[in-house]
């Protein structure tokens, strides 16, 4: 596990998207792992200027995203469909055929987690997974007390996701009780993975994650034990860490 602690949520994204447009144009058929959420808007954002301006193809990308809730439509302005073609899809030049989210409306929800879980395999896996982390410490929307071994799978909501999760609805009562997600082992068997935390509220989740004990409690520490992860936080969210992960990049094991 590698750590960088940059000084804004500007430089995280900055770095973020280094590692992202890097592996786009040294594999131009990456298979991106991707997340939605406030953190990631500013990697889109960067990576859509990087597209526009020097031309970053990602025509022969293929995306899998990490999450969508149940019982909601793509249309509607609330899904993660909806979040993803807005801040992304549709400002570069992915291939529609290449992109895959799971579907909030599937009629038999564990089929379609396990077609997705073999469309990713047969897709040669994910090159590079892009994760935030929620406040509890989850990944994707594996709540506490997840099972390590999950695959792709239907999670219950824990009440402090609906709460933060609330403000992108009219009101907690909005928030759907239940979401699609990729496991944790789906996670795990992403090649290298960039996980982003910005602001105070997620210093706690960082530091379980970074330097907590590897448990299901806190979802995000199993990352310590992939082979390839890159934390990249900005000062507040580093500021729950030891010291010396307070500033720069650093090996951690
Ligand atoms: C959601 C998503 C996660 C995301 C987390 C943090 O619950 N399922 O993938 O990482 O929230 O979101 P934010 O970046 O808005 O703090």
């Amino acid at each position: 596990m590698r750590i960088i602690t940059t000084e804004s949520y500007q430089e995280m994204s900055l770095e973020a998207t280094k590692i992202v447009a890097g592996q786009v144009y040294l594999k131009p058929t990456s298979v991106l792992g991707l997340a939605t959420g406030s953190t990631p808007e500013g990697l889109y954002d960067n990576l859509v200027a990087v597209h526009r301006t020097i031309g970053l193809d990602f025509s022969e990308v293929t995306t899998f995203n990490l999450d969508e809730y149940i019982g909601m439509a793509p249309e509607n302005p609330q899904s993660y469909h909806y979040f993803m073609h807005k801040h992304f899809f549709d400002l570069v030049n992915v291939r529609p055929e290449n992109i895959f989210i799971p579907d909030g409306c599937a009629e038999d929800v564990p089929a379609a987690c396990k077609a997705y879980d073999k469309l990713i395999r047969e897709k040669g896996g994910i090159d590079l997974q892009v994760l935030g982390i929620g406040r509890n410490a989850h990944i994707g929307f594996n709540e506490p007390d997840v099972k390590f071994e999950a695959t792709t799978h239907k999670v219950k909501l824990d009440d402090e996701t609906i709460q933060a999760n609330a403000r992108f609805f009219e009101d907690e009562e909005a928030v759907p009780r239940y979401a699609i997600s990729m496991g944790i082992k789906t996670i795990m068997l992403a090649r290298h993975v960039i996980l982003l935390a910005s602001g105070p509220e997620k210093a706690e989740a960082v530091k379980k994650a970074v330097c907590g004990s590897v448990s299901p409690a806190a979802p995000a520490s199993i990352l310590q034990l992939h082979q390839d992860v890159t934390v990249i936080v900005d000062r507040e969210a580093a500021s729950m860490l030891p010291e010396e992960y307070q500033h720069g990049a650093h090996e951690i094991f």
